[in-house]
């Protein structure tokens, strides 16, 4: 095996797809499809997102200090990827794609109804990086669609809403099951159980 150098880039794939919805009235509600996304704090819950200054979504970000991460499924692949390739400044991209903007329960920037998950945002920080800032956020309310709630555990299935990722240029439904956190500790009990305790347990 051989492994070859590349010039430095972005290689953590695969990557979130989210929409992201802005504005503070409905004049000025938009949708950005965005990948440079991520958990960054688990209490205070905190994320970011990315944004290139030139998109018309920046300026409303900057004004507004607030956004929605919405997450994205199969059902919703189309509708992110025109988001992602089509600008707020000559489209209502709500109407265009036919998606409804829902209240939020504590920002003023929309969520979109479709999405499975609506993840609400306060910016804490713009950190001008070079191509993209970062707007470092607070997350101050979640809502999720109850469709995916199991009545019986409250168990949440994100997985029946079919999310997907995008991972070097193109969309992908998320496979598999192949584990659960913890698993690699659980198998060796499991393993210990089954074959006898090791004389060396090493
Ligand atoms: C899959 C995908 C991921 C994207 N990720 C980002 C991103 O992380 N940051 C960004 O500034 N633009 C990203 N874009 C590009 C914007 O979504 C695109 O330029 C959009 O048209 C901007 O809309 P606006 O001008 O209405 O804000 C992405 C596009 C696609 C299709």
């Amino acid at each position: 095996m051989a492994k070859v150098d590349w010039k430095p880039g972005n290689m953590l794939y695969p990557l979130p797809a989210v929409m992201v919805s802005t504005g503070a009235v409905p004049e000025e509600y938009n949708i950005i499809t965005i990948a440079w996304t991520g958990t960054i704090c688990s209490d205070p819950p905190m994320c970011y997102i990315s944004v290139r200054p030139g998109r018309h979504s920046y300026e409303i970000l900057k004004k507004t200090g607030e956004f929605v991460i919405n997450l994205t499924t199969s059902d919703l692949a189309y509708a992110t990827d025109w988001c992602g390739v089509r600008s707020g400044r000559q489209h209502n991209k709500f109407e265009a794609m036919n998606l409804t903007p829902g209240k939020a329960s504590v920002v003023n920037a929309p969520t979109i109804e479709e999405a499975p998950v609506n993840i609400e945002c306060r910016v804490k920080e713009i950190v001008p990086l070079g191509t993209h800032h970062m707007f470092l956020a607070e997350v101050v309310n979640v809502k999720a669609d109850d469709r995916y709630l199991d009545s019986e555990t409250g168990i949440f299935s994100l997985d029946k809403a079919k999310p997907i990722t995008y991972s070097h240029g193109y969309y992908y439904e998320v496979g598999k099951k192949i584990g659960k956190f913890g698993f690699a500790v659980e198998k060796k009990k499991t393993r210990k159980k089954r074959l006898g305790k090791p004389k060396d347990d090493a």
